[in-house]
């Protein structure tokens, strides 16, 4: 059975980037996959730091979660063009798995959504794409830029979009069924 991590979110208490995350991971789980949903609004992890001895607990969590996937969905907001803070600095964290073997996310497939509030949420996902090579990761090749996502979400997470859900939905299920060639 596979493991698909969801990681994002925003610290907003109406985060539409967590919501389409929701909407992605249900696909996964459709598809009989065990899903996760790391929330970065809710965890504690402080600004990369090399000087740092002592390993953040939620930074621990977020590292080993990311270890056991066999693929994940990363979900941020679109910020001034680019991906978030919050977001930046929670993979930035990742460099804790460059002495794995195999490391960073070599073999795992990366689905992509960015929220944005007016129509530019593929530039979020092509920042993001960039991280993912860099991380010896596959992005999966259909992304979700969620436009206007103030109105596309109501307040309790439900999307209103109808197409939109879907896209997210059919995100999930993919990342979920994909599987990457093997690097050794
Ligand atoms: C600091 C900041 C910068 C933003 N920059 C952009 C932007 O460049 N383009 C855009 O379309 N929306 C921008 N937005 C709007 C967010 O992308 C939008 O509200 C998004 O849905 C927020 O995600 P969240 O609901 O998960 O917090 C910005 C919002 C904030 C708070």
């Amino acid at each position: 059975m596979k493991k698909i991590i969801g990681i994002g979110g925003s610290l907003s208490d109406f985060s539409t980037s967590k919501y389409a995350l929701e909407y992605a991971l249900k696909g996964a789980q459709k598809t009989g996959a065990v899903v996760e949903l790391i929330d970065l609004g809710k965890m504690i992890i402080p600004m990369h730091d090399t000087r740092l001895e002592m390993i953040p607990d939620d930074v621990k969590l977020l590292c080993d979660a990311v270890r056991s996937a066999d693929a994940l969905i990363w979900s941020t907001p679109l910020y001034h063009g680019s991906i978030s803070g919050l977001f930046k600095n929670a993979i930035d964290w990742l460099q804790l798995l460059a002495e794995d073997e195999p490391k960073y996310l070599t073999n795992k497939v990366v689905g992509l959504i960015c929220t944005a509030g007016g129509v530019q949420g593929m530039q979020g996902i092509n920042s993001m794409e960039y991280i993912v090579r860099a991380l010896r990761g596959w992005t999966f090749p259909m992304v979700v830029p969620v436009s206007n996502a103030w109105k596309t979400f109501d307040m309790n997470g439900v999307c209103e979009d109808e197409k939109v859900a879907q896209q997210l939905e059919l995100l999930g299920k993919s990342v979920a069924n994909a599987s990457v060639p093997v690097v050794s």
